[in-house]
């Protein structure tokens, strides 16, 4: 694990993209993993800009989203997919044909997770993991429990989870129960992963996921395995660390 700390959220946005930009340089055709959240926002903003600056092109990025809401749409604005184009995919260049994203609302979510699961294992394994936790302990909708899954499949979300997430609804009962997400597996068998996380309500966890003992009850700590993973934090999610 290499660590990165900054001063300011603003500072771990930019440090993360220059660091996105430097892992993806020189692939032909990268295949990133994406996450949605605020984590990510500030530096799909940098991505944006590198664009703009000539710094970065993703016409030749294949892209796979870590996760979807069961039941909605890929047009309602609290979707991932909606997320993603209003946060990245609109300011690049990159082809629509080449977006990945589980369908929330599909008939069988169960048969769209497995569908999803294939398509990820004909791709391979992918060169960069962009990741974040929730305030649980979860990575992509992989939540604290007995047992975490290594492929993609249907999850019901923690009661902790969607208080979190209904701020970005108009009320708790319209966050969906259940959600796709990928599995430890596929995340674990990225080559590379950019981890961020930001601000204090997150100090605790980071201290858990990176310091604590290896634990399905904090599905993050399990990140500590991976052999290939920047963690970029800005000083208030890293206050807890005993290693700062
Ligand atoms: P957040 O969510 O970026 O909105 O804090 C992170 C997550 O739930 O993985």
């Amino acid at each position: 694990m290499k660590f990165y700390f900054y001063d300011s959220a603003s500072d771990t946005d930019q440090g993360a993209a220059k660091s996105f930009i430097k892992m993806t340089n020189g692939i032909a055709t990268p295949k990133i993993g994406l996450a949605t959240g605020n984590t990510p926002v500030g530096l799909y903003q940098c991505l944006v800009q590198a664009y703009n600056q000539k710094k970065i092109s993703f016409k030749t990025f294949l892209t796979y989203n870590l996760d979807e809401y069961v039941g909605l749409t890929k047009d309602h604005p609290q979707s991932f997919a909606y997320f993603m184009n209003e946060h990245l995919f609109n300011g690049v260049d990159i082809l629509e044909g080449n977006i990945h994203i589980p369908q929330g609302n599909v008939e069988s979510p169960h048969v769209e997770a497995a569908k999803y699961e294939k398509l990820l294992e004909d791709a391979g394994a992918l060169d960069v993991q962009i990741l974040s936790i929730g305030l649980n302990g979860h990575i992509g909708f992989n939540e604290p429990g007995e047992k975490l899954h290594s492929k993609t499949h249907v999850i019901e979300l923690t009661e902790d989870t969607r208080r979190v997430n209904s701020k970005s609804f108009p009320s708790f009962e319209e966050v969906p129960l259940s959600a796709i997400t990928l599995g430890l597996g596929t995340i674990m068998k990225a080559k590379k992963i950019l981890f961020i996380a930001k601000g204090f309500e997150k100090a605790d966890i980071i201290q858990q996921a990176f310091e604590g003992p290896l634990t399905t009850d904090v599905p993050g700590s399990l990140l500590q395995l991976h052999p290939n993973i920047e963690v970029h934090l800005d000083k208030e999610a890293a206050s807890k660390l005993a290693r700062i």
